[in-house]
């Protein structure tokens, strides 16, 4: 069977076990999943995926804010996931989740209103970036909305240099596209309107940028 390709959580799988206590002392990781939530806008009886959910903080927090929202999270480290199972069992909350080969969303087209995604794409090269936006794009209804929170170009010379930290460890290839602040291009690129950079927020290891898209 051909391996999955894909950068973990903290580069290495051994350090998955300690990534929300890290994120949660490094990050100002409440805010930016806050304001993330917040801007998507989630109607009761949407439908929306965590894209690249990790441990699921994220998804379960849209869970918390939009209880009557239908919400699944993906991504392509089942070890991972298994923390993220425990934790939505933990709150009780009814979350669906799954991995996935890392290429193909295994949804119909037009399945969801949302997708939002957290601190994924600076862990996909160009490539697989686009092809990830592609499928993103395919399953978001006529009306759906893409909403993005990951590391982008700041105008700050010190939120670029500490960005440099974040390209250290997860590698200069997969975080070129964001240091070059082409994240917007690429969105735009695979056919999404309006595409926007909504709010900034300067953390130690660079600016990190929500970004909005829609499908039409
Ligand atoms: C830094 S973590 C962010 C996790 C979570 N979104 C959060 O904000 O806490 C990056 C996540 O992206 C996932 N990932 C990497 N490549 C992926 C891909 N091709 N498709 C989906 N998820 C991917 C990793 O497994 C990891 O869980």
């Amino acid at each position: 069977m051909e391996q999955k390709k894909y950068i973990p959580a903290l580069r290495f799988k051994w350090l998955t076990p300690l990534y929300d206590f890290l994120i949660n002392i490094t990050m100002p990781e409440k805010k930016i999943k806050e304001a993330l939530i917040e801007s998507a806008h989630i109607s009761p009886g949407a439908k929306v995926l965590d894209f690249g959910c990790g441990t699921a903080t994220l998804t379960i927090m849209v869970k918390e804010i939009c209880p009557e929202a239908k919400v699944t999270g993906i991504d392509v480290d089942a070890k991972i996931l298994d923390k993220a199972i425990e934790k939505v069992k933990e709150k009780k909350v009814d979350i669906f989740l799954l991995d996935y080969d890392g290429k193909q969303l295994p949804f119909q087209h037009n399945a969801f209103n949302r997708t939002i995604s957290c601190l994924v794409f600076h862990h996909l090269d160009t490539a697989t970036k686009q092809k990830a936006l592609a499928e993103i794009f395919r399953v978001l209804n006529e009306d759906g909305q893409f909403y993005i929170a990951d590391f982008g170009r700041s105008k700050s010379w010190v939120q670029r240099t500490l960005f440099n930290l974040i390209r250290g460890l997860d590698g200069f290839k997969p975080t070129d596209a964001n240091a070059k602040g082409l994240l917007p291009e690429l969105i735009s690129g695979t056919g999404f309107k309006n595409v926007e950079i909504k709010k900034r927020f300067k953390t130690m290891f660079g600016e990190v940028q929500i970004i909005c898209a829609a499908k039409k």
